[in-house]
């Protein structure tokens, strides 16, 4: 049976995406394989590592795109042309509508910089997550992967990994460990345990 085919939604740097090519050639990520990255900025790191690896890329803007509707119609039809099965959100900075959440129910999945519900929602995202928990001060913050629906970070959670906050911590330091030592593990695992339910799926129906 084939892999299921992923799309990852990017937005900058890209180290998540990195961090799920590395998976697919470790053998970490072995029932899904990546075959479509879409940025929403032209000049995302993330689309030369897409480049490095070889992995098709596209740039979507909503200005160029005009509105939000016109965007997600243009990401539906980049998806379907690709025949994608499993959306992953990888530092992808954009709120995606009901309608583009219903039309993929449980078929995306995000990684959250927190344990959520903590520094969760709308506002909450990369550096002002970790500024947030810093200032609150809390002891212990982490990495979420859960499925996208209608509510920002509100959907069901897959993987969650604590990670410490030690005394001197900048909003730098935070996101650096918390990257390392939670995102970049529970992403690819989310990814591989989504896939597989989808390709058993597959099989089941056949
Ligand atoms: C990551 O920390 C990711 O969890 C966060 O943005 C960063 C992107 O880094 N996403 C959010 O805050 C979404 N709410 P990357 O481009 O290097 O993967």
């Amino acid at each position: 049976m084939d892999k299921t085919k992923i799309a990852v939604l990017v937005s900058g740097g890209g180290t998540n995406l990195q961090a799920l090519i590395d998976a697919q050639k470790s053998g970490v990520l072995h029932s899904g394989e990546i075959a479509l990255v879409i940025s929403n900025n032209a000049i995302a790191y993330a689309l030369t590592r897409a480049a490095e690896a070889g992995i098709p890329a596209l740039t979507i803007t909503k200005k160029d795109c005009g509105s939000q509707e016109a965007f997600e119609d243009a990401l539906i039809r980049a998806l379907d042309d690709h025949c994608i099965e499993l959306i992953v959100l990888a530092g992808f900075m954009s709120i995606l509508s009901e309608r583009f959440t219903h039309h993929f129910e449980k078929r995306i999945i995000n990684v959250h910089p927190s344990l959520i519900p903590s520094f969760c929602g709308k506002g909450f995202y990369g550096l002002k997550v970790h500024e947030a928990a810093l200032a609150y001060g809390v002891k212990v913050t982490g990495a979420t992967v859960h499925f996208v629906n209608e509510i920002p970070d509100g959907g069901q959670i897959i993987l969650q990994k604590a990670v410490s906050v030690l005394p001197g911590d900048t909003p730098k330091t935070l996101q650096k460990r918390v990257m390392e030592r939670a995102e970049w593990i529970i992403l690819p695992e989310a990814a591989e345990l989504v896939s597989s339910r989808i390709k058993k799926e597959k099989e089941y129906r056949q």
